[in-house]
C-alpha cells in the first residue's frame, strides 16, 4: 500500500547538516500550528515550545548536547513538558491541583510533548524541511530548566533543531517487523537471534556502504554501546522531575 503521506513517513531520517537559509516566520509558525493538531490526552494540551532565538541560548543547548552542528540549524525548538498553564487554570478556578503533581499528568504531558514534536518532524518533511530531534538536551536537564527559566511543574524533554537539508543520509533500516510486532501476547520469535544476526548483517551493509560516517557496526553492538556509557550522565534526572514538583511516587 502506498501514497503520498505513507513515502514521506518511510523516507523519513534525521538531518544533521543544513543550509545557512532560516526558517521564515510562516514555516515556523506552520509547524508549531502541525505541533498543536497532534492527539492530547484528555484533551489538555500539556506541553509547551520554547523557539530559541538568542545566541548564547543555542551555544549553550549546543554545548549541553554536545551538537555543535545544531547551530546551523534553521531553527531550534525546545518541547516543554507542561503542567504549569494548567496549574494556572485549576487554581484560577480554586479547585483541587494535586492531580497535575500526579505521575500519571506528568507521563501525560511527556506523552502530548513526544506526539507533538513527531507531528513538527513530520510537517517539516512536508515542505522540504528536515531535522533531528534531540534527547540529548537531557545530558544536563537542570542547566535546561535554568537557562529557559522553566517553572514548576515544567520540563525539557526534547529539543528539535530544523532546516534546509545539505545533505540527505541513505535510510535507516529498521528491524523486520517480525521482531517487534507480536500478536496478543509478547512474544519474541523462536528464531529471534538467527533474525537479529540477519539484522546486524544489513546494519552491518548500511554503515559500510552509507555516503558518509562509514564505520564497523551493527545494531546489537550500537545497542550494547549505547548502554554503557557513563552511569553518571543523566543520573539527575527523576530529582529533577521531581524538584518541578511531579510527584513520582
Ligand atoms: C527521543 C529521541 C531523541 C533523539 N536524540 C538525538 C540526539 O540527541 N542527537 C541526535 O543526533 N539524534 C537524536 N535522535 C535521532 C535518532 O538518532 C535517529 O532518529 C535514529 O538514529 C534513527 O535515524 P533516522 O531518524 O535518520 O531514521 C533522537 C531521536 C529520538 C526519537
Amino acid at each position: 500500500m502506498t501514497n503520498p503521506i505513507l513515502d514521506q513517513l518511510n523516507n523519513h531520517r534525521s538531518i544533521r547538516q543544513f543550509t545557512d537559509v532560516a526558517l521564515t516566520e510562516t514555516e515556523i509558525e506552520t509547524l508549531v500550528n502541525a505541533a498543536q493538531h497532534a492527539p492530547t490526552s484528555t484533551f489538555s494540551q500539556q506541553y509547551s515550545i520554547i523557539s530559541i532565538t538568542d545566541p548564547a541560548t543555542l551555544q549553550a543547548l549546543a554545548t549541553i548536547t554536545g551538537h555543535a552542528w545544531l547551530k546551523s540549524s534553521g531553527h531550534y525548538f525546545v518541547m516543554v513538558a507542561d503542567q504549569y498553564r494548567n496549574l494556572q487554570i485549576t487554581e484560577s478556578a480554586n479547585r483541587d491541583t494535586t492531580l497535575l503533581h500526579s505521575t500519571d499528568k506528568f507521563l501525560a504531558s511527556v506523552f502530548d510533548t513526544a506526539i507533538a514534536t513527531e507531528n513538527i518532524v513530520i510537517a517539516a518533511e512536508s515542505v522540504g524541511l528536515g531535522s533531528t530531534i534531540m534527547g540529548s538536551i537531557l545530558n544536563h536537564a537542570g542547566q535546561v530548566i535554568n537557562l529557559l527559566s522553566l517553572p514548576e511543574l515544567t520540563f525539557p524533554l526534547l529539543g528539535i533543531a530544523v532546516g534546509h537539508p545539505a545533505y540527505q543520509p541513505d535510510l535507516k533500516p529498521r528491524m523486520p517487523q517480525t521482531m517487534m510486532h507480536f500478536a496478543d501476547t509478547y512474544q519474541l520469535p523462536a528464531d529471534f537471534k538467527a533474525q537479529l544476526a540477519d539484522y546486524d548483517d544489513e546494519l552491518t551493509a548500511y554503515y559500510q556502504q552509507r555516503d558518509s560516517n562509514t564505520k564497523q557496526e551493527n545494531f546489537s553492538h550500537h545497542l550494547v554501546r549505547e548502554l554503557s556509557r557513563d552511569l553518571n550522565v543523566r543520573a539527575d534526572l527523576a530529582a529533577l522531575v521531581k524538584q518541578q514538583g511531579f510527584k513520582l511516587d
